[in-house]
């Protein structure tokens, strides 16, 4: 079985996108691990239902450096040995040391097309650009935020009466297709990262769900 751990801070639509392609398409994945920073997260709530093992790692700045929370990331996470870490809606910043404890095994998805519109608020950004596309963006996990290497991508139009909350509930959707199938892909040897690329298999499509 391939292990994954997925770390979430919010309602984790991404994490049951990626649980139910898992068992439609019956694939030898396992969700090793379902890890928050909030206890009352909603992702984490529905993992629990599933009967996943959870963990909770709080983030308290005031007594906790950002290394020192890194570190128990890493401790709850070796415990269960994954094979990769797909963050899904994780809102906390991992450091080098975390990174690369996981070396080209920690994934991320963004609600933009990379490298345009990095960082927070990003729908709302894309509109304010006047941008006739936007999309959303699986890519590994580097220290810089949203910057690593891009897997694969989807792109949606942006329509004239588009708001922020429009928009993001049509890449959304796109993101509950694709990630799982990236998911998929990593975990079949299909997509195997590199230094600074990713080979994908040509018979592999990313985008035929
Ligand atoms: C998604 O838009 C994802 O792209 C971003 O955070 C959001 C998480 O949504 N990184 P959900 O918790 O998976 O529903």
């Amino acid at each position: 079985m391939f292990k994954l751990a997925v770390f979430l801070s919010g309602r984790g639509s991404n994490f049951e996108a990626i649980v139910d392609y898992v068992s439609k398409k019956k694939l030898p994945i396992e969700i090793a691990l379902v890890l928050s920073d909030k206890e009352d997260a909603i992702g984490l709530l529905k993992a629990r239902e599933y009967g996943f093992l959870t963990s909770v790692v709080k983030r308290n700045p005031k007594k906790q450096s950002l290394e020192e929370f890194n570190t128990k990331l890493k401790i709850e996470c070796e415990k269960q040995n994954p094979d990769l870490v797909v963050l899904a809606g994780f809102m906390r910043v991992l450091t080098k040391e975390f990174i690369s404890n996981f070396k080209n095994k920690v994934i991320n998805i963004h609600p933009s097309l990379l490298p345009a519109f990095p960082g927070l608020d990003v729908q709302r950004r894309a509109i304010e650009a006047g941008e006739k596309f936007s999309g959303c963006t699986v890519h590994y996990v580097v220290e810089e935020v949203d910057a690593g290497t891009i897997i694969g991508q989807a792109s949606v139009p942006i329509l004239p009466d588009d708001d922020e909350h429009t928009l993001a509930a049509r890449i959304l959707k796109e993101e509950h297709k694709l990630y799982p199938r990236v998911v998929e892909g990593i975990a079949c040897g299909k997509i195997s990262p590199s230094d600074k690329c990713v080979s994908i298999d040509p018979m592999f499509k990313l985008n035929d769900y």
